[in-house]
């Protein structure tokens, strides 16, 4: 970590926006017509943040019954647009089929084998609504937990907006993640349907939803019905009367659907994501602040024209996919790129190759992917006309400043702006990142958003002073913050609130320069980010220590050049094991079929003890330096200093 800090400082590049797209931005004008000069006058005057969230919603949601009132703030519980009658089903996709939009194309989808499917709003539509009317008949309604564990078709926006629709709650679950992991998700949630598919294409092969399904269904007796799409057409296993096709369900359904009138502050979907326990925390979002905070966010910093074709290649299982592939780019009536498979498929050009066929105007991807590419070399890119791009977007953990600059070089060939984004699946929406007419320093997510209040906190709750690291937190409320824990209100003031009095703390550390730019360094907690996805150290270990031969595990992330992190994981096996490498590589799998191969450790060490504080918490922090060569600090605390000495007797 030390070592990034320093590198972070000596960043000194600047990088200016190109004067035409600074003057053509939605930004510019939003302030020319409120008479504001510059950006400083706008976070200045949106400090007052109720006039703000309102003027800028008036652009982009339409409720059913107007608010009553725009903010009630009770610390830590924020309502927004209080008393509003809403769905965000009628702002996505109801309200645009009865204007010129009907035809627009909202999706262009290409499956990994190469099949392409282009779905207009009216396309859409007619799906949803009769995949909300099958809802129906099978007795989901309001309130009901739907999951989801569909891979990249266009049916996974398509099943949540008919959740949305009917007043449901939509849980996605991950497709690469393992039917361990979805049922876990699954009895959390007490969900009542799972929708899925047979399988679908990954890397050449198939990857047999279906049959997960049905192993996470095993142990999770809340759900009556599962709906299979048929994407491959490859075998399923099948139970009678629980499962059905997707394909018959719709079958007979009406193409139109009375969309749910549902209140500003009703649940929209839980989105799982990892904490510092083994146990996931399901963040629930909701049907009007949410909505509010994606589109307009990303009308402003993605600068979305109407004509313009955007491709966020994330995937929909993760909080980047629910609010920039599906919800915000449909409020805004965009027209996005959607691709089912691997990025190196059949080779590492393959999103190049997209970009070029559809001209893509703004494209949003990860630190990890920027690094994959940059691995294989500019050749790739340089094979493709990338003319039509005029944003970059960066988004899921800190991009380091060489990647920045091959991004910048190779695929916006130096004069696309990145805006390089810093959200989280609890802020629902972009909270510090550049716009358009930003200056960016490569490596830094710059300032945040007007109608934003962050900071940098040390531990005394004071702001630090610039330049030094502290914990970044949000002190204001915002619409698209998450509505409290799914079930767990106490974990919810715990994990976000109980540092600092009436502050939202964010769990990462970042440090402010002498302009006000941010600079993010990473999670604090013991959270993993494996390719810009948060995996909770303690889930990887409660998925080691299930394996009859461990006994006790510690996992750490070891910085990695493509991944940013590798999970490394240190076992103790049980009495009477000895170590060998295909127990290692056993270990490895095991913990893949736990949690999916996202979580699969890089490496695994067998030691003789872990490092704990007396009161048994495991001290990761200590094996982080000793791995990486770091000093390792204050060890006063332990209730075994020489299980220190001993990883470096690993085996
Ligand atoms: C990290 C993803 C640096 C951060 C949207 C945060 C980032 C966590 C950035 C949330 C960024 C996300 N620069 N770090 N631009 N964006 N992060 O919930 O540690 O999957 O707390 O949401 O990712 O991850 P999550």
């Amino acid at each position: 970590m030390a070592k990034d800090i320093e590198a972070l400082l000596k960043e000194k590049r600047i990088f200016e926006p190109p004067a035409e797209l600074v003057e053509n931005s939605n930004i510019k004008k939003w302030m020319n017509e409120h008479d504001i000069k510059d950006y400083d006058e706008l976070l200045e005057r949106a400090k007052d943040i109720e006039w703000f969230w309102e003027e800028v919603s008036k652009e982009v949601i339409e409720w059913y019954t107007p608010y009553k009132k725009i903010l009630d703030w009770t610390p830590p519980y924020a309502k927004w647009f209080v008393g509003a009658k809403c769905n965000i089903a009628h702002n996505a996709l109801d309200r645009h089929v009865k204007t010129w939009r009907k035809n627009k194309v909202a999706y262009i989808w290409e499956g990994e084998p190469g099949e392409v499917r282009k779905l207009t709003y009216n396309d859409l539509y007619i799906g949803v609504n009769k995949f909300a009317n099958a809802l129906k008949s099978i007795g989901i309604g309001k309130g009901d937990r739907v999951m989801i564990y569909l891979p990249m078709i266009p049916e996974l926006p398509m099943a949540m907006l008919a959740c949305a629709k009917v007043g449901a709650i939509h849980s996605v679950v991950f497709s690469g993640f393992s039917a361990i992991a979805l049922r876990d998700r699954i009895n959390d949630a007490e969900a009542k349907a799972i929708i899925t598919c047979d399988s679908f294409y990954r890397r050449g092969k198939t990857v047999p939803l279906k049959k997960q399904t049905d192993e996470a269904l095993e142990g999770a007796p809340t759900v009556e019905v599962a709906i299979t799409f048929k994407r491959t057409g490859e075998d399923v296993p099948w139970s009678e009367g629980r499962d059905h096709w997707w394909h018959d369900v719709i079958e007979d359904q009406p193409p139109t659907c009375e969309t749910e009138v549902m209140d500003s502050e009703d649940l929209l979907f839980i989105l799982y994501t990892s904490g510092t326990t083994g146990k996931p925390k399901g963040i629930q979002h909701v049907h009007g602040g949410y909505a509010l905070g994606v589109a307009h966010t990303l009308k402003w910093v993605f600068d979305i024209k109407e004509e313009d074709v955007y491709w966020c290649a994330a995937d929909i299982g993760w909080v980047t996919g629910h609010s920039y592939i599906v919800y915000g780019p449909l409020i805004l009536g965009a027209t996005s790129v959607m691709y089912e498979g691997s990025p190196d498929y059949p080779d590492i050009g393959r999103l190049w190759s997209m970009v070029e066929r559809y001209g893509v105007n703004v494209f949003y991807t990860s630190p990890t992917a920027v690094r994959m590419f940059m691995r294989f070399g500019e050749k790739y890119p340089a094979k493709y006309d990338l003319s039509s791009i005029r944003l970059l977007g960066s988004v899921g953990e800190p991009i380091n400043p060489e990647a920045w600059m091959w991004y910048w070089k190779y695929i916006g060939r130096e004069h696309c702006p990145i805006m390089d984004t810093w959200w989280q699946t609890e802020t629902g929406a972009h909270v510090i990142s550049p716009l358009p007419i930003t200056t960016l320093k490569p490596g830094s997510v710059t300032r945040p958003l007007p109608g934003y209040t962050a900071d940098i906190y040390g531990t005394d709750g004071k702001p630090v002073a610039a330049g030094a690291g502290g914990r970044l937190v949000l002190t204001t409320p915002w619409p698209a913050m998450m509505r409290g824990l799914y079930k767990d209100p106490k974990r919810y003031v715990e994990t976000y609130w109980s540092e600092y009095p009436d502050t939202y703390l964010a769990g990462d550390i970042a440090r402010k320069d002498e302009n006000g730019y941010f600079w993010i360094q990473g999670r604090f907690d013991d959270v993993l980010n494996v390719s810009g996805h948060r995996i909770g150290s303690a889930e990887v270990e409660s998925a080691l220590v299930s394996h009859p031969k461990v006994a006790e595990a510690a996992v750490i992330g070891k910085p990695h050049e493509i991944k940013g992190e590798s999970i490394t994981a240190f076992v103790v096996l049980s009495a009477g094991i000895e170590p060998d490498d295909e127990l290692r590589a056993e270990i490895r799998e095991h913990v893949a079929k736990e949690m999916g191969k996202i979580a699969r450790p890089g490496e695994v060490w067998f030691v003789g003890d872990v490092p704990k504080t007396r009161s048994g918490k495991i001290m990761r922090r200590v094996i982080k330096a000793k791995v990486t060569g770091e000093p390792v600090g204050d060890i006063s605390t332990l209730a075994n200093p020489e299980a220190v000495e001993g990883l470096g007797k690993a085996k």
